[in-house]
C-alpha cells in the first residue's frame, strides 16, 4: 500500500460548503464553525489524525477496513470507508451546541446521539446511504472510554468507528490537551481544584455526569484506559504511551502556575497506585 491509498476524500473547504448547503442558517452549525474547542477545527483535527492511523494500521486491521468499504462501494472499498471515517471524525462532536447553538453541561452526556442525528441528516442529504450505518456507529461510539468510566456508550465494532474512537481518544492524551481542558472547564466555570473533593470521589467521577474539579479531568486524561475497547488500533495504544510522561510534566506546570503543586504532586501519586479501579 502506497501514501496514494489513503488520500483524503474531503477537503475542509469543501465540507465548510457542503455543511452550509446541507443546515443552512442553523444556529448550531454557525457556533460548531467557529468553536475552538469541538467545533469543525476539532474535527478536521481527529480527521487528519484517522488519516495518520491510517497508514500504520496492522495488515488485519486494514483488511476488516476494506471488508467495510466493500459494503459500501465494492468498487472502491478503502476510499469508501476512508469517506466514512472522514464524515464520522468531521461530524462526531457537533451534538455538543444544541439547535440553539449553546453549550449546555447537562446536555453533553447526550452530544453523541445528537451528533449522529445530524449526521444521518448530512449522508441522506448527500445520498451517503450506504456509508451512514457505519459513521452512525462511529459517532455513537467515539467517546467510549471504558465500562465503568463511561457505562452509557459501547465500544465500536467496525474499524471505521474504532479509528473515529482511537484517533479522538488519542486527544485526550495529547500533552497539548491540558490547555484545551483548561479553557473548557474556565468556559464551564468549573475550578482548576478543589480541595474539598476526596479521593474516592475524584477516583468514580463520570465523564459528561458530574462536574467536580478541572484537575480531576486532567487525572483521568492521564491514568485513563489505554485497553484495546478505547484504542482499538494498536499504533494508537503505541501513540498514547510516547504522550504519557510530557502529559503529566504540563499537568504539573499548569498546577505550579495556580500554586498547588505539592497538592497535585500527592494527588497524581494517589491515582497512580489506584490506577486500576479507574477502568
Ligand atoms: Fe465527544
Ligand atoms: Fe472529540
Amino acid at each position: 500500500m502506497s501514501k496514494k491509498d489513503f488520500k483524503a476524500n474531503f477537503h475542509i473547504l469543501t465540507i465548510r460548503t457542503m455543511l452550509k448547503k446541507c443546515f443552512g442558517e442553523a444556529l448550531w452549525l454557525k457556533v460548531f464553525l467557529a468553536d475552538p474547542h469541538h467545533g469543525i477545527l476539532h474535527g478536521n483535527r481527529v480527521r487528519k489524525g484517522c488519516l495518520k492511523l491510517l497508514q500504520k494500521m496492522a495488515v488485519a486491521e486494514l483488511s476488516k477496513l476494506k471488508k467495510e468499504g466493500q459494503k459500501i462501494d465494492a468498487k472502491n472499498p478503502l476510499a469508501s470507508a476512508i469517506a466514512a471515517v472522514e464524515i464520522a471524525a468531521l461530524f462526531h462532536d457537533c451534538g455538543r451546541f444544541n439547535d440553539a447553538g449553546e453549550v449546555k453541561f447537562e446536555e453533553q452526556g447526550k452530544h453523541h446521539e445528537l451528533s449522529a442525528a445530524r449526521t444521518k441528516v448530512f449522508c441522506q442529504y448527500f445520498g451517503f446511504l450506504k456509508a451512514l450505518p457505519f459513521v452512525e456507529e462511529a459517532v455513537l461510539c467515539h467517546d467510549f472510554n471504558s465500562q465503568k468510566t463511561t457505562p452509557h456508550l459501547k465500544p465500536p465494532k467496525s474499524m471505521i468507528g474504532k479509528l473515529v474512537q482511537a484517533s479522538d481518544q488519542i486527544g485526550w492524551f495529547h500533552p497539548g490537551s491540558v490547555q484545551r481542558t483548561l479553557a473548557y472547564n474556565i468556559n464551564l466555570k468549573i475550578p482548576f481544584f478543589d480541595p474539598t473533593f476526596d479521593l474516592v470521589t475524584r477516583l468514580n467521577w463520570k465523564i459528561h455526569v458530574q462536574s467536580l474539579d478541572a484537575i480531576t479531568v486532567l487525572m483521568h486524561q492521564l491514568f485513563g484506559s489505554c485497553k484495546a475497547d478505547r484504542f482499538g488500533i494498536k499504533a494508537a495504544r503505541e501513540k498514547v504511551e510516547t504522550y504519557k510522561e510530557q502529559l503529566e510534566k504540563k499537568i504539573l506546570q499548569a498546577a505550579h502556575k495556580q500554586g498547588v503543586k505539592k497538592e497535585i504532586q500527592k494527588l497524581i501519586e494517589d491515582f497512580r497506585r489506584q490506577q486500576k479501579k479507574l477502568w
